[in-house]
């Protein structure tokens, strides 16, 4: 039986096929190429001292760049670039950061809310809070930074005369006898008597996870907030040789072989 095939000037089958068609592209690309997991995003599922079975490599090259399975970033990536096209979804930030807004606080801390689960949303879960700071320290104030890092400690710490108690989440999460590591608590004895404390406990305050669910908050939302107060750099975040672009590098390239 001969194929059916679309008339040139049907826009739903033309955009069909050029669907199948990328998809094909993609399938070949990726027939010739060896792309590899890094040790990290295996580790615990499988034992990481033993040796992983080499892939068949004959006539493929190594992936060293953009891994054609992700959308593709721009030349010049913005923090909202990473939002859109690299972290996973970020409801539960936005959400923190209008209820901040709502709240009255600082635009700066604002933006803390908005981004302090970035180390979640696009790196690594553990040790969230650190990973977070690391990656937007060069872009913004200190002060926000330093919020975002002790807001990983500070959440298991309840500040009742401030409003915050100890989530009942993490009760769920963790058991009722869970305590934080010997790290965590000392951090917690430091940021209690740093100047910039409330600041940390303001994050935690406004990181919730009971939101109404009716109300649609929209990163386009924070255009002016972030615009006034990261430090976008001119080369794109990434590229742009801070102390925290490999990592900002490694979210956009996540499957580089080296
Ligand atoms: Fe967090
Ligand atoms: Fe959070």
């Amino acid at each position: 039986m001969t194929p059916v095939r679309p008339a040139a000037d049907d826009p739903i089958m033309n955009s069909l096929a050029r669907a199948e068609a990328a998809e094909h592209d993609l399938a070949e690309e990726l027939d010739r190429l060896v792309i590899v997991k890094s040790n990290i995003y295996t580790s615990g599922e499988r034992d990481p001292r033993v040796p992983l079975p080499r892939q068949p490599d004959q006539g493929k090259r190594y992936l060293m760049g953009h891994d054609p399975r992700l959308p593709k970033m721009p030349d010049k990536p913005t923090l909202f670039d990473f939002f859109r096209l690299r972290f996973g979804p970020s409801n539960h930030m936005l959400q923190s950061a209008r209820l901040a807004q709502k709240n009255g606080l600082p635009e700066k801390l604002v933006l803390a809310c908005l981004v302090h689960d970035i180390g979640i949303a696009g790196f690594i879960r553990a040790d969230h809070g650190y990973w977070a700071a690391q990656l937007v320290e060069p872009y913004v104030d200190e002060e926000v930074a330093w919020a975002i890092r002790y807001h990983q400690a500070l959440r298991f710490f309840p500040d009742e005369s401030n409003g915050y108690k100890y989530p009942e989440l993490y009760t769920k999460l963790f058991g009722p006898n869970y305590v934080p590591e010997p790290y965590i608590r000392e951090a917690h004895r430091f940021a209690t008597s740093h100047k910039w404390y409330m600041s940390s406990r303001l994050v935690t305050i406004n990181d919730l996870y009971a939101f109404d669910p009716d109300v649609q908050v929209e990163l386009d939302d924070f255009t002016d907030v972030v615009g006034r107060h990261f430090r976008q750099p001119e080369e794109g975040l990434g590229l742009d040789n801070s102390p925290s672009s490999h990592m900002w590098r490694t979210i956009m390239w996540p499957t580089r072989y080296l």
